[in-house]
């Protein structure tokens, strides 16, 4: 049976516009902290708002017990900025439901998917009066930046936190009630480049042709950074990739996912990418370098000839195990140096970046896990890996020295980080009931 109450609590968190990126919202990220707070509260739970920096940390937690198992489950209540606003059908702060589906901005990520975890827990004091397991639920604020202060909050409660397994809902189903186990995750390595030109803005005319232009040898330097087949040409780049396991290779391919389904998805015509591998194989298990904005010189309408006096570009590196973010974005800046255009100077910034997590889906707790979902879902998970990042997910290894489970809920249509997110209300409820089964597995 649904409970409405539910629905209705999805509805409210909905409706605080938590975009992390932009300051202008940090009240209502800090609403939206006090209000989980509550929520936990409500639902049974002891919880604490931790200020850091930037953004607050809730964390929820029941009585501890002695002998039971400590589980972190963890989530994050920060959302991506909702623009392009126009393409949207509905205002993203303003949740629409429409044919079984919630349309709002946070709504698969990850609101929709953390609130089922408290909602589960909820159910389960409610109905028993206490949980049969130790639970420190920690919901952040500042995932969508990367969680700049999440690692060193890590650190100093490194044994309040301590614990012998994390859950976390944030990442994907490969269809409409398949459950999915994440046994992997890219990691990720942003960098800003500006290249500098002339002093000041150039008549194109006056100077051309004489002088180096900072917008073509920008774009001279990124188109350096690929073959025409896709395969990255830093030197080094591919060094410390781990290979795809046979087994790996093996259970993908005999997914229900193909690449008709992926080209539907985003409305390409063709695939593009390093030869000899699949569609899967690209996107969960070989690293990328993307080009996500690069701008310089007149934008505006018509043409004016202009020479403008630097350029820029941001770009972001999905990696694999066992590559390190940091000597990463050390290979290509000196690859880009060693691309300059004369006349044109290059900076390079270094921005957020985490490693790849790996995990033996095979352990006991992933086993649990899947037991969960088996039950949940009535058919056998599928095991993959994704594309994405949530950083954290390896810092929780590193310094807790525990496992993350990643039991995502979110739908191939979902729309995350773009317009018209949207979560499918049955994934809400049964990622209640998955909640529930996952707490009553690592019991055993
Ligand atoms: N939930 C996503 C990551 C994700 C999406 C994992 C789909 C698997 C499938 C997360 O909120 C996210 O968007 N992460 C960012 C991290 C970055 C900003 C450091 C990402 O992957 O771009
Ligand atoms: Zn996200």
């Amino acid at each position: 049976m649904m409970n409405e109450e539910h629905l209705k609590d999805l509805i409210t968190y909905l409706k605080f516009p938590s975009i992390s990126t932009d300051s202008s919202y940090s009240n209502d990220v800090k609403d939206c902290a006090e209000w989980l707070t509550n929520k936990m509260i409500d639902k049974g739970l002891e919880s604490q708002i931790y200020e850091t920096p930037g953004h607050p940390i809730v964390v929820g937690k029941n009585k501890h017990r002695e002998g039971l198992p400590t589980v972190m489950i963890y989530g994050h209540y920060d959302v991506q900025p909702a623009d392009p606003l126009d393409l949207w059908e509905s205002p993203p702060f303003e949740p629409r439901i429409d044919e079984g589906k919630i349309y709002a901005r946070g709504s698969t990520d990850n609101k929709g998917q953390n609130l089922a975890h408290l909602l589960g827990l909820g159910e389960i004091i409610n109905e028993e009066g206490e949980l049969p397991v130790n639970v420190i639920l920690l919901v952040e604020g500042e995932e969508e930046i990367g969680s700049p202060n999440l690692g060193p909050f890590l650190e100093k409660y490194r044994d309040e936190l301590s614990c012998d397994v994390i859950a976390v809902s944030d990442t994907g189903m490969i269809g409409p009630g398949i459950g999915t186990f994440t046994y992997g995750l890219r990691g990720i390595a942003c960098m800003e480049v500006t290249l500098h030109g002339p002093s000041t803005d150039l008549h194109s005319g006056v100077f051309g042709g004489s002088i180096a232009n900072p917008s073509t040898a920008i774009a001279r330097i990124i188109s350096s950074l690929h073959d025409s087949d896709g395969k990255i040409q830093v030197p080094g780049f591919y060094d410390d990739v781990r290979e795809i396991q046979e087994w790996e290779r093996d259970a993908w391919a005999s997914l229900p996912v193909n690449e008709a389904e992926t080209l539907e998805l985003t409305g390409s015509s063709e695939l593009f990418g390093e030869k000899g591998f699949t569609d899967a194989e690209r996107r969960w298990a070989r690293p990328t370098a993307e080009l996500n904005g690069i701008g310089g010189g007149y934008q505006g309408e018509g043409s004016k000839t202009v020479i403008p006096s630097k350029s820029f570009a941001k770009l972001s590196f999905r990696l694999v195990p066992d590559q390190d973010p940091e000597k990463i974005l050390k290979l290509v800046q000196e690859h880009l140096e060693s691309h300059l255009t004369p006349g044109t100077r290059i900076e390079c910034e270094f921005g957020h970046s985490g490693k790849a997590y790996l995990m033996d889906p095979q352990s006991d707790y992933g086993k649990a896990a899947q037991n969960a979902l088996r039950e949940t879902f009535g058919c056998e998970p599928a095991l993959i890996r994704e594309g994405g990042s949530i950083p954290i997910v390896q810092t929780f290894k590193d310094v807790l020295g525990a496992d993350t489970l990643l039991l995502g809920l979110a739908l191939p249509d979902c729309q995350i980080h773009a317009p018209n997110e949207n979560f499918l209300i049955k994934n809400f409820y049964d990622g209640i009931r998955l909640n529930r089964l996952l707490i009553k597995e690592i019991s055993n």
